[in-house]
């Protein structure tokens, strides 16, 4: 489960005043819930799942993830919180890029305290098909490659919460279809809460809820409850 009680999130821009690009958000996303969150570009989704998953700190209200308030934690208790217990997949994939598939995937397992983690990866990178390309960087591998050793690196600790930013953002439908149905699969597979942002309305429709932001402010949600 996560919760947000009264999340107000403030920017300050360059010329020193002050965006308001979160405005007293209350939401409660349920265990095991898949939820799509969209609305336009600039509505705050980015930071919406930045802070839930500890990367941004609220200016004012609270972030609960899996029982744990996120403000009680310093910024190496939410690192560690983070490694353990959520998964993140970027739309830009942020692969380590010197690092093979194996190793990027084993080092986030080892980081998270996986036992064995070198075989748990290897499991893992099986599991979403990608057991012929262990040894491949990701400048070797395709668009919709890297995006499964993110998704692979993400649920290599079986987390409670997954959370993607646009993870489908810069495929192509073909391989956007692949990965969106992959991450559904492990996602119900692990019972994990996954929270996506998408643009496409009808991987939305695919989801069991959604949440519609408008100029940080909720405009409509449903399937919450
Ligand atoms: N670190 C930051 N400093 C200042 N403004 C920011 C920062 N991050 C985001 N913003 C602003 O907050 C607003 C919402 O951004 P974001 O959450 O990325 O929106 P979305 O993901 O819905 O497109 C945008 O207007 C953006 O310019
Ligand atoms: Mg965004």
């Amino acid at each position: 489960m996560i919760q947000l009680d009264h999340v107000t999130k403030v920017f300050e821009a360059p010329g020193g005043e002050r965006l308001t690009v979160l405005d007293a958000v209350d939401l409660l996303f349920p265990t095991g819930r898949a939820v799509a969150i969209q609305g336009p570009s600039g509505s705050g989704k980015s930071t919406l799942l930045a802070l839930m998953a500890g990367l941004e700190r609220t200016t004012e209200g609270r972030v609960v993830v899996d029982g744990q308030d996120l403000g009680a934690l310093d910024e190496r208790g939410r690192a560690a919180f983070r490694a353990r217990r959520l998964g993140f997949v970027f739309q830009a994939f942020h692969l380590l890029q010197p690092f093979s598939a194996l190793q990027n995937v084993a080092i986030a397992a080892e980081i998270a305290g996986v036992d064995r983690p070198l075989e748990r990866a290897r499991e893992v990178l099986r599991r979403v098909g990608l057991e012929g390309r262990l040894e491949h960087v990701p400048a070797q591998l395709s668009g919709g490659e890297c995006q499964r050793v993110a998704i692979a690196r993400a649920i290599v600790a079986r987390p409670p919460i997954l959370l993607a930013d646009e993870p489908t953002g810069s495929l192509d439908p073909r391989n956007a279809d692949g990965v969106f149905e992959l991450l559904l699969e492990l996602q119900r597979e692990l019972g994990s809460t996954l929270v996506l942002v998408t643009h496409d309305p009808h991987l939305a429709d695919r989801l069991q809820a959604r949440v519609v932001l408008e100029r940080g402010r909720i405009a409509s949600t449903g399937g919450l409850a």
